[in-house]
């Protein structure tokens, strides 16, 4: 029979499939949402001929809210309830940095208004400062710009010149990348954490890359999809501008760490909600301890992004569905820097053709 000799890998399971589908360049365009992405959705929602519900997962390299406010939005925009589990953001894995850097000063980096103090705040770190309140406390540490009334509204005032910072969390893309580029370098080259200090240049001990402030990104996306007719400058942009500045003005490679998707640990933590929706429904935790198990079922990854969607979901074991409604614009799964299972026009014909297959 024709079904028996399609190859294994395209063979019906008995064990439901799930989805992850990233956002933006997926289900949304910029502030639009695709009427695809609405449709889709429904259909794994229970608007199908068997009426059955497929779990689902939204993973973005996108933050910058808490993930309570975005998935509320999300349901608003796309029509279908999408509670808290069902949403992983970049910075949704800093959750695990609370036990290290709790009780001491983090410097958070991105996002619009003080948001992403808010975001961090509720993870449970305590003493959480952003670029405003540094300029609030020293104008002149950033020439090209001064605050404007509504920043200083939310600045928290203190003296950094007592304060030792014990990391560098970039949250979310920058909205004044140039005055956080010089921020960031300023504290990884400060003495102890101090912005105004300097390390001493001939004190090789102090330079030693593991003395060097942690500095985490939460994503690595040098590209990402919006309604513009090519791609935009993401988080990774920045991160690389930052660590080429920092080696031409201090001879040293940044020490860094980056989340989000394509990392391993932004995919365990999403696995580990997919398990807990399909095992366990009503006792979902927010703070996995480890790796889930293995799915039973197929996972497909719907995403824009080669480098980022299908390089993660590749690597994890997930089967992949690249559309076209974001950073990548070829016809082919070989034009991919990271091929897919498979290209497909939009959200809507990935969902279509992974159901199809499943039987
Ligand atoms: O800032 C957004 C971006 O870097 C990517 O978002 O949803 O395509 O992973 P997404
Ligand atoms: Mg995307």
């Amino acid at each position: 029979a024709p079904r028996l000799s399609r190859p294994l890998s395209q063979q019906a399971t008995k064990h439901t499939p799930a989805f992850t589908f990233d956002i933006d360049g997926v289900l949304k365009q910029g502030q639009h949402v695709l009427p695809q992405a609405k449709q889709a959705l429904k259909i794994l929602a229970g608007d199908n001929p068997l009426g059955k519900k497929y779990p689902f997962i939204c993973v973005t390299n996108g933050g910058g809210t808490l993930e309570s406010e975005r998935c509320k939005k999300l349901t608003n925009e796309l029509g279908v309830e999408i509670k808290e589990h069902q949403i992983v953001q970049s910075h949704t894995i800093f959750r695990s940095f609370v036990p290290l850097y709790k009780d001491k000063p983090v410097f958070v980096v991105g996002g619009r208004s003080d948001n992403c103090r808010r975001v961090a705040e509720a993870y449970g770190f305590k003493h959480v400062y952003i670029p405003a309140d540094v300029q609030a406390w020293e104008p002149s540490i950033w020439p090209y710009g001064k605050l404007s009334e509504k920043a200083r509204s939310y600045v928290k005032p203190a003296d950094f010149s007592k304060i030792s910072f014990a990391a560098i969390l970039v949250f979310h893309d920058s909205l004044d990348a140039f005055r956080d580029l010089q921020l960031i370098c300023d504290l990884v080259r400060a003495q102890d954490g101090v912005f105004g200090t300097l390390k001493d240049p001939r004190d090789k001990a102090a330079w030693a890359p593991e003395r060097q402030i942690p500095v985490h990104f939460s994503n690595p996306d040098l590209l990402w999809g919006n309604e513009f007719a090519q791609a935009r400058f993401g988080q990774g942009a920045l991160q690389e501008s930052i660590a080429a500045v920092y080696k031409l003005t201090t001879g040293h490679e940044l020490q860094r760490t980056t989340g989000g998707k394509p990392t391993r640990a932004t995919y365990d933590y999403a696995a580990s909600l997919l398990h807990s929706a399909i095992f366990s429904p009503s006792s979902i935790s927010l703070h996995p301890t480890g790796p889930a198990p293995p799915l039973p079922g197929r996972v497909y990854m719907v995403g824009d992004n080669p480098a980022s969607d299908i390089a993660g979901a590749n690597a994890y074991g997930w089967e992949s569905i690249l559309v076209q409604t974001g950073v990548f614009r070829g016809a082919r799964p070989d034009e991919a820097d990271h091929v897919p299972t498979v290209v497909k026009r939009d959200v809507l014909e990935g969902v279509k053709w992974a159901l199809e297959r499943e039987g």
